[in-house]
């Protein structure tokens, strides 16, 4: 029975599962492939870092040298980061080496670039891993759903953001409290930053939109807002009208047929909408398909073992074409179509006044509406403990129009404040 070579780039969170894995399972994962899969080498920062169930003799720092062995059938990158793996992924496929990757930062920066170099070496590059963790989603959008025509992917891709979200949403806590909560349990990272400024989501939706529409989208293309913004009120605001706070990778075709918009933002959707039961650390992305209709994607978005468990996928699948001496389908992206800016994407928003009791107050708000061509869907005005406020949320319009008729709202002398604004999906 042949042997086929693979070496580890990083032993980490996910690093090590994988390798523990491969170990645990080895029996079975030769009887699936139809051959022997051998670890021959782990790459690492730290050597001496204590890696139970991991083999030691196999450990070493040069991952350069690893990569360049020529030996190898495949490798699995779980390094993280741009530069450094980005370029030990493309001495691997200069090498010969089929490459599984769970890193989304380098597909979404380098995809295009790294398949041309598998594509011309022949080789397979997967990343299932670095979008939904353990949700098998990359390879149904790239292969199940080939035949039809993707129109919309929207997603919960972050689990660290959703999980604080959650909380503020369960326990009513400000923002601060949530992500100190999110630390201490290990969800959120010593630098949170990529999680809840959104450009981990952002990555995500790059890679969905590219797999989704056939065209490439690159990361600055792509509107991102965190969830540093969102506050407490924000997330009272959206119990009372039923609904829930996430932070939402879309990524839509438009109507024309012709262009894209790719987004990630905090946004309400109603409670009965079936993202909004994804609770904790979980991931969820709906695909809408022409012939396909609606398909709901659930499960653990992150963690050791779960993102191990996609990797582990793709490792046999590469070792299968390894094989079968052929490669799996490479970059699907086959046009450039436009992506249009966010200013241009139709949406609709729940906007909380604070407001002064007198007559006139609601015409002149009204007014700004009409005079931005924003429809109004509903108007709720409560009295509170420190004044009046004003709930209104619209009809769907252009986000420009949206966000301009929240800055001349906020200049009219009889309102005191903008409490809270936030952008509404309901479907
Ligand atoms: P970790 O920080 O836990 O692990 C990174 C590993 O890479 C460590 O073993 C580290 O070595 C090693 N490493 C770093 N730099 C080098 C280098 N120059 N040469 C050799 N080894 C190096 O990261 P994760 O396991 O969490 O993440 C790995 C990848 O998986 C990332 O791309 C991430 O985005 C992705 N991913 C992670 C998920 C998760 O839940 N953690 C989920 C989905 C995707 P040492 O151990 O010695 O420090
Ligand atoms: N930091 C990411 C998250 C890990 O919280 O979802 C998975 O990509």
């Amino acid at each position: 029975m042949r042997t086929l070579k693979v070496a580890l780039l990083g032993c980490g969170v996910v690093g090590a599962e994988v390798a523990r894995h491969l170990a645990l399972h080895q029996d079975d994962l030769t009887a699936r492939i139809g051959a022997r899969v051998e670890l021959v080498g782990i790459a690492v920062r730290r050597p001496d870092r204590l890696r139970p169930g991991v083999p030691e003799d196999l450990v070493s720092t040069d991952a350069a040298a690893l990569v360049a062995r020529g030996d190898l059938d495949v490798v699995v990158e779980a390094i993280g980061g741009i530069e450094t793996a980005g370029a030990l992924i493309r001495s691997a496929i200069g090498h010969g080496a089929s490459v599984v990757s769970a890193n989304k930062a380098l597909i979404a920066a380098q995809g295009a670039e790294l398949h041309r170099a598998a594509r011309e070496a022949g080789t397979d590059l997967f990343y299932e891993a670095a979008v939904g963790g353990a949700i098998p989603l990359l390879r149904p959008l790239r292969e199940s759903l080939a035949g039809d025509r993707v129109n919309r992917v929207i997603g919960i891709v972050n689990g660290t953001t959703n999980f604080i979200l959650d909380k503020m949403d369960s326990t009513g806590e400000e923002y601060e409290a949530a992500l100190k909560e999110a630390t201490t349990l290990g969800y959120a990272e010593a630098d949170p930053t990529a999680d809840v400024e959104g450009h981990d989501a952002a990555a995500k939706a790059t890679i969905l939109a590219g797999l989704a529409f056939n065209t490439r989208v690159t990361t600055d293309q792509v509107f991102v807002e965190g969830i540093t913004g969102v506050t407490a009120a924000d997330m009272a605001g959206a119990r009372a009208m039923g609904s829930v706070v996430k932070l939402l990778a879309i990524c839509e075709r438009h109507p024309d047929g012709e262009s894209v918009t790719v987004r990630v933002h905090p946004a309400m959707i109603p409670r009965e909408h079936p993202l909004a039961s994804v609770r904790g650390a979980y991931n969820a992305v709906l695909v809408e398909a022409d012939a396909a209709g609606r398909l709901m994607f659930y499960g653990p978005g992150a963690g050791g073992a779960p993102t191990a468990s996609s990797v582990l996928g793709d490792l046999v699948g590469a070792c299968r074409n390894r094989l079968a001496g052929t490669a799996g389908s490479g970059d699907a992206v086959y046009r450039e179509l436009p992506v249009r800016p966010m200013g241009e994407v139709v949406t609709s928003r729940h906007i909380e006044l604070d407001v002064e009791e007198r007559p006139g107050v609601l015409a002149a708000v009204a007014a700004v509406f009409a005079e931005h061509g924003v429809s109004v869907d509903t108007v709720r005005q409560h009295r509170g403990s420190t004044g009046t406020s004003l709930t209104v949320v619209t009809h769907r319009a252009t986000d420009a129009a949206l966000a301009a008729t929240v800055e001349a709202v906020a200049g009219l002398s009889q309102v005191r404040a903008v409490t809270s604004t936030m952008r509404v999906e309901s479907r």
